[in-house]
C-alpha cells in the first residue's frame, strides 16, 4: 500500500523555518544517552532538511514528566549533544519550549542550522492537546514535518496541533514505517508467519485478531501462551495467566481453525519454582506443568517446532519475547527464535518494544529487514487503527 500523505519531498523548504516533531524518547542515565537507535532513525529527514537549506526546529518528548515544569533528568540537552556528535551538523539547544527564549532562538536560527527545543511534555497542556500549544508551536514554523513514528498514535499538542495552522507533511522515517507495517499485511509474500509473545493476551488482543486475518501461521509464545493453555484445558501451575481472557483466547483458537490459520503454541516449557535471577529451570510438556511451577521460557521441542515454521516462511512479523529473556537462563527460547528469523531468507519485520530489546541483546539487528522504532504506534497500526499524527497530514 503506497503512503498516501505528502512528504518533505513535496514541499519547498529552502530558507524556510521547518518545525519537525521527532521521537527522541531515548533511554538516558545520568545525562548519558544509552540507545541511539531513534536518533539515528531521524537523521535522514534532518540531513535532507539541512541539505535543502531549511532552518530546522526539532521538538520531542522524553519520558513521562509530570507537566509542572522542567525536570532536569528529562531534559533533551544530552540528546541534542548526541545528535550534534552523530550528525556532525550545527545543532543548538534552547532550554525552553513555548516561551520567549524559544521564540528568540527560533528567530535567530540560520538556514542549514538546527535548533532543539526543550521537552514538550514539561507543560501539561501538551498531553492534553490544548489548542494554544499547537498554535504556539506552529508560529515557530512555516512548514510542519511529522517524523515521530513512535509517537504518531498520540493525539498530543506537538504531534497533531501544528497541522491545523501550517502545511503538514511526513518525514522519511514516518513514511517508511507506515509503508512497511501496512504493506506487509496488505500483500505479504507467503507463507506469512506471525510470531507474538509478551506477557498479556489482553494488551495484544486486537493484534492477534488482525494477525489471524492475514497470516498463514501464528506462533504464540511468552507469558500469553499460558492463557491459551487454559483455553485448551491445561493447568498452568503458578504461571502468569489472565483468567478473564480465557474465553477470548478460545474464540481466537476457533476463529483460526475456521480460517485455516495454523496456530502453534509451545509443546514444552522451561518452568521454575519462583521468579528470580537465582531461579533454575526444568523442562516439562505443556499439559504437565506442576501446580507449584511457573513457565519462564519455551522448551527445546518448541524451539524446533517454531524453527521449522520460520525456516519455510517468506514473510515474518514478530512482536514480543518468548520468555523472560532478561534473565540469561530463560533467554534461550527468545534467542533461538531471533536466530531462526535472522538466518531465514524471509522478509522480517520486527514490531517495536521488547522484541527489539531482545534482538539488540543478541546482536542480530542488522540481520532483520525492518525494525520498527515504535512500540505502541506499531501495534496500533498492525491492529488496523488510524494514527492521529498521520491523519492530520496533508493528503498526497
Ligand atoms: C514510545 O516510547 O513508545 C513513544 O516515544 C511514546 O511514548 P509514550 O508512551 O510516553 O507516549
Amino acid at each position: 500500500m503506497a503512503f498516501t500523505k505528502k512528504t518533505v519531498r513535496d514541499v519547498d523548504v529552502d530558507g524556510k523555518r521547518v518545525l519537525c516533531r521527532v521521537d527522541f524518547n531515548v533511554p538516558i542515565k545520568d545525562g548519558v544517552v544509552g540507545d541511539t537507535t531513534r536518533i539515528k532513525a531521524a537523521l535522514p529527514t534532518i540531513k535532507y532538511l539541512v541539505e535543502h537549506n531549511a532552518r530546522v526546529i526539532l521538538m520531542s518528548h522524553l519520558g513521562r514528566p509530570k507537566g509542572d515544569g522542567p525536570e532536569p533528568e528529562l531534559s533533551l540537552k544530552p540528546v541534542a549533544e548526541k545528535l550534534a556528535e552523530m550528525s556532525g551538523l550545527p545543532v543548538q539547544f534552547v532550554p525552553d519550549t513555548y516561551g520567549d527564549e524559544a521564540k528568540a532562538a527560533v528567530d535567530a536560527l540560520q538556514p542549514g542550522h538546527i535548533l532543539v527545543l526543550e521537552n514538550v511534555r514539561f507543560d501539561r497542556r501538551e498531553k492534553k492537546n490544548e489548542p494554544e500549544i499547537g498554535e504556539r508551536l506552529a508560529s515557530f514554523g512555516d512548514i510542519f514535518v511529522l517524523d515521530a513514528f513512535g509517537t504518531a498514535h498520540r493525539a498530543q499538542g506537538s504531534v497533531v496541533g501544528p497541522a491545523k495552522y501550517i502545511p503538514a507533511v511526513a518525514g522519511f522515517l514516518l513514511e517508511k514505517e507506515v509503508d512497511t507495517l501496512t504493506s506487509i499485511f496488505a500483500d505479504p509474500e507467503r507463507p506469512f508467519v506471525a510470531i507474538v509473545g509478551g506477557s498479556k493476551v489482553s494488551s495484544k488482543i486486537g493484534v492477534l485478531d488482525h494477525l489471524i486475518d492475514s497470516a498463514d501461521t501464528l506462533i504464540i509464545g511468552g507469558g500469553m501462551a499460558y492463557t491459551f493453555f487454559l483455553a485448551k484445558g491445561y493447568s498452568v501451575g503458578t504461571s502468569l495467566k489472565e483468567e478473564d481472557w480465557v474465553d477470548r483466547a478460545k474464540e481466537m483458537l476457533e476463529k483460526a481453525e475456521k480460517k485455516g490459520v495454523k496456530i502453534l503454541l509451545p509443546i514444552d516449557n522451561v518452568v521454575a519454582d519462583h521468579f528470580g535471577e537465582d531461579a533454575t529451570g526444568e523442562v516439562v510438556e505443556s499439559d504437565k506443568i506442576p501446580d507449584d511451577r511457573m513457565g519462564m521460557d519455551i522448551g527445546p521441542k518448541t524451539v524446533a517446532l517454531f524453527d521449522e515454521a520460520i525456516k519455510s516462511s517468506k514473510t515474518v512479523f514478530w512482536n514480543g519475547p518468548m520468555g523472560v529473556f532478561e534473565m540469561d537462563q530463560f533467554a534461550k527460547g527468545t534467542e533461538a527464535v531471533a536466530r531462526a528469523v535472522a538466518d531465514s531468507d524471509c522478509t522480517s519485520i520486527i514490531g517495536g518494544g521488547d522484541s527489539v530489546a531482545a534482538i539488540n541483546k543478541f546482536h542480530l539487528a542488522n540481520k532483520m529487514s525492518w525494525i520498527s522504532t515504535g512500540g505502541g504506534a506499531s501495534m496500533e497500526l498492525v491492529e488496523g487503527k488510524a494514527l492521529p499524527g498521520v491523519e492530520a497530514l496533508l493528503d498526497a
